[in-house]
């Protein structure tokens, strides 16, 4: 059997990682701040998680949730009180678009109606209701195009009210800062706005925190850099150092009904484990401050480099934007230099997201690197 071929692939084949660098099958090391798409949170096979893990799966790795799992309860708890959103309620699943689907559903349940508003240019996942409200035709197909959206611009929010107005909308889904899209985000302003118009219209306000969370924008949901809260916030990405979990957590607003949602693996023994134990090492070895402390020197280094047309994003969800397309760069960064950055809709945008355990050293690095090759090359 071959692999069904649908993603274009770097020649390259990584064996073993730690901390912010990979390996590949020839020795070759990599430094990684692209963090396999923002999902190495802690760092590559950090002890403390390799060790957790290995723990666990000698006990019980599985087992459905139809028993007792405390782990998930631990995990609730520690989520709650390190986001300091200790009222809301947590569901558990796989993945990032899981995640999102099952917010959309939930928000179709509570208000009993079924359009969406989403935003122009975002980026919600691959499944159903997640890729629908998407802003990407070439990966939505007839199926997913059944959904009810509506896309508006950011930071409009008076075709927002418009559109709520209608009395037709069950949520408005929104990332804090867009990923896939290439680093834009709204205002404070519209923010608060959005939060104002979904009470005034009773509309689930839905903050995808998949990518941004978890630390990676200097708090620890990027939402909590605009004072507001929000009906559901979902996560994924960092939420497991690269064990596959994501989940959603529901405003006490909200009540649960038997069946509403529901999920095999999810919240598994094995995925708490993993979990619980990156938000240990958020804690601990106080990550978020390190966010702060080299996306401040990140900035600073960035503002240096002539080519450089703009940077965008906070924390270590960052983006540089030149006057041309960056594909070739990055793969100078890659095989020339050996450095994974990423892409994104904005041709012209590296991305940068690194493990939040990255140091100024490596900063450094990368920019020695983005020099040499803007001189060689004549950028
Ligand atoms: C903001 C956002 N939401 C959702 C997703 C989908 O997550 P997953 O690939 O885990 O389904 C992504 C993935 O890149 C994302 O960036």
């Amino acid at each position: 059997m071959k692999l069904f071929d649908v993603y274009p692939l770097y020649n390259i084949t990584p064996v073993k990682a730690q901390d912010v660098f990979v390996t590949d099958e020839n020795g070759q090391e990599y430094l990684d701040l692209y963090g396999g798409h923002g999902v190495i949170s802690i760092g590559h096979t950090h002890p403390k998680y390799v060790e957790k893990i290995t723990d666990q799966i000698q006990k019980i790795g599985f087992y459905s949730n139809a028993i007792q799992n405390p782990l998930q309860v631990e995990l609730a708890e520690k989520l709650g009180k390190l986001s300091g959103c200790e009222d809301y309620n947590l569901f558990l699943c796989n993945s990032g678009a899981e995640a999102n689907e099952n917010a959309l559903k939930l928000a179709s349940f509570e208000t009993g109606k079924e359009k969406v508003i989403a935003f122009e240019n975002a980026f919600h996942g691959r499944t159903s209701a997640a890729v629908a409200v998407t802003d990407n035709e070439k990966i939505n197909a007839p199926l997913n195009s059944q959904h009810s959206v509506c896309f508006l611009a950011l930071n409009d929010s008076e075709a927002l009210e418009n559109e709520l107005a209608k009395n037709d909308v069950c949520a408005v889904i929104i990332e804090p800062i867009q990923g896939v899209g290439g680093l834009d985000q709204g205002t404070t302003q519209f923010f608060k706005e959005v939060e104002k118009l979904c009470k005034k219209y009773n509309v689930v306000l839905i903050l995808d925190e998949v990518q941004s969370g978890y630390g990676r924008s200097g708090k620890f949901f990027a939402f909590q850099h605009h004072q507001i809260e929000p009906d559901i916030i979902t996560v994924a990405k960092g939420m497991g150092n690269g064990f596959p979990i994501g989940g959603i957590l529901v405003h006490p607003k909200i009540k649960a009904k038997y069946g509403m949602l529901g999920t095999t693996f999810g919240g598994n023994h094995l995925a708490c484990a993993a979990a619980i134990s990156v938000l240990e090492v958020i804690e601990n070895e106080k990550l978020i401050d390190n966010v702060n402390v080299v996306s401040a020197y990140f900035f600073e280094k960035a503002k240096s480099l002539p080519q450089v047309k703009k940077i965008k994003g906070r924390g270590l969800m960052l983006g540089l934007e030149f006057d041309f397309e960056v594909a070739e760069l990055r793969k100078k960064l890659i095989y020339e230099e050996h450095i994974f950055t990423g892409g994104s809709n904005n041709k012209n945008l590296i991305r940068i997201l690194p493990p939040l355990t990255v140091k100024k050293e490596h900063i450094d690095r990368f920019f020695e690197a983005l020099e040499s090759i803007v001189l060689r090359y004549e950028y």
